[in-house]
């Protein structure tokens, strides 16, 4: 019911009376201004006046269910989600949900993961209730071998949406980090489950560095946050629903396909990686080369000294930048 007041109130932008909300919500009168009381003590600065109702006039930095769910714009993405204060990891607690049959387009967001996890068995540590760590469930008919292409999808989404929420110039480093300015804002880890030889369903988890003033020291030339960049506080709960609006988007034309085809414009314009020097690292295999956009499987395509362009797969390789981290 709070997710409704919160929607109405933001819908309508001025005052919405105490009737108006007891008609749409169909409770009583009581029950409106129970849940109104409950909304103030969670933050929320609702003014009530006699005779025009109520009106919405401060939000709190919240992610709360009600929170999301009074500003979510999607058809499935998000629209089943959960809020925890504390996790083991996102991921790992979706995963949980996945094997119970939680829904395509469940959405986990925590205030804090003890063990919040990276790529490549690295760890993802993010101070508690700042900054926006998420995963969503998908259930896609799709070989596994085209699994990896989902976390370009993802990255994507997150780059555009923190364009739009913020206005920030983010960039995408292939395959699916979010940079700022050449420091990384944000990262994904996709886990895939499989059931004889297909794909049971996705977990696409993703860290974004929102409101952290401050990193280790080691960090501090390669990672950036919102608030640093912005010089103030990102919405965490905004860019949140417009990640949701845009993968939902995005995942839709991916899955047209079952590859990168109608993506490749987008990508393309906000690949920072793109015709710029970088180092390729493979198991046993280390090279330079120019990497010059991707192919429709999702591949980076790097040309090497000599002219040969080599198809580069999302795994367990490693692309840095020559001179800085892009
Ligand atoms: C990377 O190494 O760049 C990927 C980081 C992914 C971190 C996110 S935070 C939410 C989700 N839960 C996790 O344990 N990891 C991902």
């Amino acid at each position: 019911m709070k997710s409704e007041i919160l929607n109405a109130l933001r819908t309508t932008g001025g005052y919405v009376s105490g009737q108006e909300l007891c008609r749409r919500l169909g409770v009583s009168r009581t029950a409106v201004w129970k849940e109104i009381r409950q909304l103030r003590e969670d933050g929320y600065e609702i003014e009530a006046i006699q005779n025009k109702g109520y009106r919405l006039c401060r939000v709190p930095d919240s992610i709360s269910e009600a929170e999301l769910k009074s500003r979510m714009e999607t058809v499935w993405a998000g629209q089943h989600l959960i809020h925890l204060d504390t996790v083991d990891s996102t991921n790992d607690y979706l995963k949980r949900m996945a094997e119970e049959g939680a829904p395509h387009g469940t959405l986990v967001v925590a205030e804090y993961q003890t063990k919040g996890k990276g790529r490549r068995g690295r760890s993802w540590v993010t101070p508690p209730g700042s900054t926006i760590a998420m995963s969503i469930l998908v259930r896609p008919e799709l070989e596994p071998e085209k699994v990896s292409m989902m976390t370009l999808v993802a990255g994507l989404s997150v780059a555009q949406s923190v364009r739009e929420i913020t206005g920030l110039e983010a960039e995408i480093k292939w395959p699916n980090d979010v940079v700022v300015h050449g420091k990384k804002l944000s990262g994904t880890l996709t886990e895939m489950s499989m059931e004889m030889g297909a794909v049971h369903y996705l977990v696409i988890g993703t860290g974004i560095n929102a409101n952290v003033m401050e990193f280790p020291e080691e960090l501090q030339s390669t990672v950036t946050s919102l608030e640093l960049e912005l010089g103030a506080k990102a919405d965490r709960g905004a860019l949140i629903c417009a990640y949701m609006k845009a993968f939902e988007r995005n995942y839709e034309r991916f899955m047209q396909s079952g590859d990168m085809s109608f993506l490749l414009e987008e990508y393309h314009g906000l690949l920072a990686n793109r015709n710029r020097e970088v180092r390729v690292l493979e198991p046993g295999n280390e090279y330079n080369g120019i990497a010059e956009g991707i192919n429709s499987r999702g591949q980076l395509l790097v040309k090497k000294e000599g002219g040969t362009v080599t198809e580069v797969y999302a795994g367990e390789v490693s692309v840095r930048g020559i001179y800085q981290y892009v």
